[in-house]
């Protein structure tokens, strides 16, 4: 595989896009279209101060990454979960962001859930019994409430998460699956500011994971490779494999699945009742079923061909 810009050896192969590029071409296009992807959906401009929510992952290390290449104004935000049993995960996710920060130059605000809150997330968790076991509802209540909270008190005109393609079809996978409406009309990659909330967006979207990851290690940001413990046979994870293996056989399907469904909303198509029988549909003027073709509907358009080939 060759880079398409020099011919150099390729670092990464995209195949939903047709794509491979070279390490140094990598490293520009993947700020380029993040800046599409800001300017498209209307994310924030230059002169707006953004919190970056920086989790110790590639994907919000990347974006945070990005976004100061960029030229933004971006501050990065930790939150400590207290999440340490066997791996330290929560410890050292905090060293990595820690260390990102001070390499860069960058401002870090710390909030640790336990010196705020008097406990960690798990043993906040069991004391609530929220989430049959798992403190993982707990964990995102209280990642969300932080964001706010965080966001609002120093004054931030957006909150930025690293959320990919791979997060938001995975959860719009499992929002279809059961036709959840009020989550299906909310999610996307821009949330407006309500009520005091800064506006909440997502400049990763569009991207796979692998390519984020890719993104990272040509960088060379280093950055927690361990999913959270309680991850693990989570349905989320189980959604990715899914789409995962349909991407396998079809490239670029998870992308059109979550593009698709932007579209369709954004232009009013989405659990809009409307008489698909009635609209625009006259009689053929051959066998007479409707049809939205002008004249010969498509099967007796298709017929004419053949007996014109027959002939
Ligand atoms: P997750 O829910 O773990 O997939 O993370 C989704 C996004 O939430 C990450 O890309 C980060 O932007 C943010 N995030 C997750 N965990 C933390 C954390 N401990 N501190 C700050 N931001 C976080
Ligand atoms: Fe919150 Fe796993 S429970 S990151
Ligand atoms: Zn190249
Ligand atoms: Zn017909």
């Amino acid at each position: 595989m060759k880079c398409r810009k020099c011919g150099s050896k390729a670092h990464v192969n995209m195949r939903q896009h047709k794509l491979a590029l070279c390490k140094e071409h990598y490293l520009e296009w993947v700020p380029e279209q993040t800046e599409r992807f800001i300017k498209k959906y209307q994310m924030f401009t230059h002169e707006e101060k953004i919190l970056v929510a920086v989790s110790g992952g590639k994907d919000s290390l990347s974006l945070w990454d990005i976004l100061v290449r960029l030229g933004y104004q971006a501050d990065g935000m930790y939150i400590g979960l207290g999440i340490n049993g066997g791996i330290h995960y929560s410890d050292e996710s905090h060293r990595l962001t820690e260390e990102f920060a001070q390499r860069h130059g960058l401002k870090l605000h710390v909030v640790d859930i336990e010196k705020e809150y008097g406990q960690p997330i798990p043993v906040l968790a069991e004391m609530t019994h929220r989430g049959q076991g798992k403190p993982c509802s707990v964990c995102g209540l209280a990642k969300r409430h932080e964001m706010n909270r965080i966001a609002r008190d120093l004054g931030y005109d957006v909150l930025a998460t690293g959320h990919n393609l791979d997060d938001e079809a995975a959860v719009l996978f499992g929002n279809t699956l059961t036709w959840a409406s009020e989550y299906l009309l909310r999610q996307g990659p821009v949330l407006p500011e309500n009520e005091g909330l800064a506006r909440k967006v997502k400049p990763l979207c569009r991207f796979y994971e692998r390519e984020m990851t890719a993104y990272a290690i040509a960088r060379g940001i280093e950055y927690i490779y361990d999913e959270c413990p309680y991850a693990e046979g989570s349905q989320s994870i189980y959604y990715k494999e899914l789409l995962n293996q349909l991407e396998t056989t079809r490239p670029g399907a998870k992308l059109t699945f979550y593009l698709s469904f932007l579209e369709a909303r954004k232009s009013g198509n989405l659990f809009i009742e409307k008489n698909v029988e009635q609209a625009h549909m006259h009689p053929c003027s051959k066998c007479g079923q409707l049809t939205s073709a002008p004249g010969l509907c498509s099967f007796c358009r298709m017929m004419e061909k053949v007996n014109a080939a027959v002939e």
